[in-house]
């Protein structure tokens, strides 16, 4: 190898030179400039070079020994003060650590709470009831008469059926379909005057679409005094619609059945997202259906053991999930229940605070 060749390899030996530790920085340096080095041997060699070429090699030879002084240099540093490493950040203990993922409320969690919020300044409390439900509380009491194609509206599961042995109608047990049940416990628990909200899951057998799911959540809202009338009825489903949508909200109600409330409605609300010339969401109506509501019927009152000569009383349910979807334009309701981080991060509490 002539004397050029092995400058050039030892230049490009020290651009690429690394240590693990300070030992091996120490090797190195021994290797490359100690007084049996490889630079310093080219130093002997450059007495053999003619002359006219020695001021030429004499500098590019400095050259190189500058550049390896440097770079072992740089290697002593970063071994003595970082450790196994000799190239890249160096660790900092002293670093803030990366802050923890706050987590966000769940979207049905925000919306029952506001719900309640709105519901408790107009003197509202919170009632609840159980999940597994007897046919009495869930059905009976409500007005659904046995075998009555009503009990068709709301697809059950049973958790014991009157087809078991030994079981009635009556102790017959399922999952709760609405949450009027808890009316029926709470009108039968104590006396009027009644004013109260009951949010919670209910079950249907239902297939899983984009539009409908075997568990869900309502809130039901029940009234009981003495002279209750419709037109308060009326007032108090402005007053929540106008809280939670915006005061540009109207509603309108539409004659219904349900076997618990004489006369019944539903509800419907101009439509959220496309503000009433018509969208999918509102099949081009320009109106949503929000709730179902109505008069308590007598009989209901009755047979929780209130005197419905002197009480009457309104009820009002809704689908937690359809409010969220209005609020938030949530297009599938499957989405609720897959817990993708990606669809809970966008609800922060607080966010959407109307
Ligand atoms: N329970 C009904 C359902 O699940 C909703 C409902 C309608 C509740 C009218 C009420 C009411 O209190 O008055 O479809």
């Amino acid at each position: 190898m002539s004397l050029l060749e092995r400058i050039i390899a030892l230049e490009t030996e020290v651009s690429g030179a690394t240590a693990g530790n300070s030992d091996q920085a120490e090797q190195l340096r021994v290797a490359l400039l100690g007084r049996n080095g490889s630079i310093t041997a080219l130093f002997e060699d450059l007495k053999q070079v003619p002359l006219e070429e020695k001021r030429a090699f004499g500098q590019r030879l400095n050259q190189l020994k500058q550049a390896a002084q440097a770079r072992l240099d740089e290697l002593r540093t970063a071994t003595e003060s970082g450790g196994a490493r000799s190239e890249g950040p160096v660790l900092d203990g002293s670093m803030p650590s990366n802050t923890a993922h706050p987590g966000s409320l769940h979207p049905i969690t925000i919306v029952r709470q506001r719900i309640v919020e709105i519901f408790a300044r107009i003197g509202y409390t919170v009632s609840q009831g159980p999940e597994v439900e007897d046919d009495h509380h869930n059905f009976s009491a409500l007005n659904f008469p046995p075998d009555h194609p009503a009990r068709d509206m709301q697809d059950t599961f049973f958790v014991r059926s009157n087809k078991e042995e030994g079981t009635t109608g009556s102790d017959q047990l399922a999952l709760r379909t609405h949450t009027s049940s808890v009316q029926v416990r709470v009108m039968e628990s104590g006396k009027p005057p009644f004013r109260t909200i009951s949010p919670g899951r209910v079950y249907r057998n239902e297939a899983i679409s984009a539009r409908a799911h075997c568990m869900f959540h309502q809130v039901e809202a029940l009234y009981v005094d003495k002279n209750v009338s419709f037109a308060e009825l009326k007032g108090t489903l402005d007053y929540f619609t106008k809280s939670l949508f915006g005061p540009e909200v109207s509603i309108r109600l539409r004659p219904s059945y349900f076997p618990f409330t004489e006369p019944s409605a539903e509800v419907d609300m101009s439509c959220t997202i496309c503000g009433g010339p018509g969208c999918n969401v509102c099949k081009h109506s320009g109106w949503v259906e929000i709730m179902g509501c109505g008069m308590v019927d007598p009989t209901v009152l009755t047979n929780c053991g209130i005197d419905s000569e002197v009480y009457s009383g309104f009820a009002l349910g809704m689908g937690v999930e359809r409010i969220a979807q209005l609020l938030y334009r949530v297009p599938d309701l499957r989405l609720y229940w897959e817990n993708d981080v990606r669809f809970l991060d966008q609800f922060t509490a607080g966010t959407f605070r109307g």
